[in-house]
């Protein structure tokens, strides 16, 4: 398959199921009222930071991000990607890339001057593909706590 036929394009909420089923097909889970939170929530934020990457009509994956400055201690604004997800039948054809190099593209165009995101350490593949596209690991260490 080429990346040519691939066109990324802002997400709408018409695309709400075919993210459910992407996220189906990665996670064997089926949580359509969490992606309709979460679809709307990113397209509230920044619509242009809600991208879907698209072969003949077909949603094939998604990436979702916003700008925000002032948290966790970074004053600069800061392009953060938080949720992506290409379908595992088009993976390894640059889909993410794509969708990645439009995202990191919006963010500048917003004034920011780096991008960040999280990658939980039992995903080295998605760690695999952020080391791919240039991202470095970074200072900032996440903490939790059980409640
Ligand atoms: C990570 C993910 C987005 C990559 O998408 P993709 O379209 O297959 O990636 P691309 O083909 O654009 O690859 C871009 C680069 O990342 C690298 N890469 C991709 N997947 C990789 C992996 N599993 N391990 C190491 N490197 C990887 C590629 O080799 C490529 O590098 P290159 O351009 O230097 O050759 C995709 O595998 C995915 O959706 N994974 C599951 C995400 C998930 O769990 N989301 C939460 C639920 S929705």
């Amino acid at each position: 398959m080429t990346t040519s036929k691939v066109q990324v394009r802002q997400l709408d909420t018409v695309d709400i199921g075919a993210v459910t089923a992407i996220d189906e097909k990665i996670s064997g889970g089926y949580h359509p009222d969490e992606w309709e939170r979460r679809i709307g929530y990113y397209l509230r934020r920044d619509p242009d930071a809600a991208l879907a990457a698209v072969i003949d009509g077909e949603v094939v994956g998604f990436m979702l991000g916003e700008v925000r400055s002032g948290e966790f201690g970074l004053a600069e604004p800061t392009g953060w990607i938080e949720v992506l997800g290409v379908d595992p039948d088009h993976q390894g054809s640059s889909i993410g890339r794509r969708l990645a190099e439009t995202l990191l593209d919006h963010f500048k165009r917003c004034g920011a001057e780096k991008v960040r995101t999280l990658v939980d350490e039992e995903m080295p593949d998605i760690a695999g593909f952020f080391e791919s596209l240039g991202f470095e690991p970074a200072s900032l260490k996440p903490f939790v706590k059980s409640l």
